[in-house]
């Protein structure tokens, strides 16, 4: 018989409430983007559905500037493309590289640690940049099969140049894997011009898209090594094998069942990327960089120091303030949720503390809502100031 009740809380309707998400993500989503997420559900192997993948991997070549034919979605977020890009070029005991100076890259050497692989690390304070020498002379002490940076750092706010590090990996017969989940659509990044073999976003920042789904691409290189590994990648769930029959991408006639995709994340998706299709990759980026500017002379007239000196590294899409002195950061935050119904955030793991950040990303990418931004955090430089003791 039933003897835990219907709780209270489930016989209460929904609650949640508008937010200006001007934080590193999530952003707001625009409503055509979820008009599409609310589309009838269809089953996930229905032909129909294949149709809507092939568009979504002809929407991330697009946004990746790539030709790679093994292009897809992943069912998660962000971390599951960076879980399957590492589960399945390394096998255990192989050598990998990391560069860290921010989370992903602690993110990333703890997965590869995990999964049994020879994690080396190049770490430097959040936002400090590598030069493709430190990059090149790590690259011959390890020997890595897999090379590890982070083109978007939204920990730090730091855009980390490409440019010259695929070429070095290729010399050292090393895999070049990068994040972009917080850069993608916002700052400029080519994938095959710029040598990268593997790359993955996040849907939920620029693309404006819910959280769940995560372009992700292989190239040639990078599928040479992945299947033909002696030994199976550990997850079952992101093993590239069975993934890219999902997708219809390994020249099978038939599609398998392996999990069901999030159909509504799918067709979000879509129409996000239809949406940066239709503006233009170097409309959006300078969109961001315009906007971004804006933002960066506001918050310097209000007295505010950005993290990032150098302005052709930081990232347009998430820019970080120095905590101003005389102020408890997460004091001035709750003032601005509480206040604007806005998020902006904190550092995130070695940047707490060290960090606010603003991101004003594709849909929210705007002049009036920089304006908001700086109004709110105006606001909370009045309010929050402590008295001295
Ligand atoms: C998460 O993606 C963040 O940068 O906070």
């Amino acid at each position: 018989s039933v003897t835990i009740p219907p709780p209270p809380s489930m016989l209460r309707p929904l609650q949640a409430p508008f937010r200006y998400l001007f934080g590193p993500g999530p952003s707001n989503v625009p409503p055509r983007v979820l008009a599409a997420g609310g589309r009838p559900i269809i089953g996930h192997l229905h032909p129909e559905m294949y149709e809507i993948m092939n568009d979504i991997k002809k929407g991330i070549q697009y946004a990746f500037q790539t030709q790679n034919h093994m292009t897809l979605a992943m069912s998660g977020s962000g971390h599951a493309a960076m879980e399957c890009a590492v589960f399945n070029i390394v096998e255990p005991g192989e050598s990998v590289l990391v560069a860290i100076n921010g989370i992903w890259g602690e993110r990333v050497a703890e997965i590869a640690d995990r999964m049994g692989a020879k994690v080396h690390t190049m770490v430097k304070s959040p936002g400090e940049r590598f030069s493709n020498e430190e990059i090149e002379q790590a690259l011959a002490k390890h020997k890595p099969v897999l090379f590890f940076l982070t083109h978007g750092e939204s920990s730090a706010g730091l855009a980390h140049p490409v440019d010259g590090i695929g070429d070095l990996c290729l010399k050292h017969n090393c895999l070049f894997l990068v994040d972009s989940v917080a850069s993608l659509g916002a700052a400029p990044l080519f994938m095959d011009q710029q040598k990268i073999d593997i790359l993955y976003t996040g849907s939920q920042k620029a693309l404006n898209a819910p959280p769940g789904t995560a372009p992700i691409s292989f190239n040639d290189r990078a599928c040479e090594k992945m299947f033909n590994r002696k030994s199976k990648p550990v997850s079952y769930m992101l093993d590239m094998s069975h993934l890219s029959n999902y997708w219809g991408n390994d020249g099978k006639p038939a599609r398998m069942y392996h999990h069901t995709g999030p159909v509504s994340g799918f067709f979000a998706l879509r129409e996000s990327l239809a949406i940066l299709a239709e503006k233009g990759l170097e409309r959006s980026w300078q969109q961001h960089r315009e906007v971004a500017e804006y933002l960066w002379k506001g918050l310097e007239d209000l007295g505010l120091k950005l993290f990032i000196k150098d302005k052709d590294l930081r990232l347009p899409s998430v820019t970080t303030i120095a905590i101003p002195e005389g102020y408890d950061w997460r004091e001035m935050l709750a003032y601005i949720m509480k206040h604007h119904q806005m998020e902006m955030t904190g550092g995130l793991g070695p940047s707490i503390g060290m960090v606010m950040r603003v991101g004003l990303m594709g849909y929210n990418c705007n002049k009036p809502n920089a304006d908001m931004a700086l109004n709110a955090l105006a606001d909370a430089l009045k309010h929050c100031r402590k008295s001295k003791a």
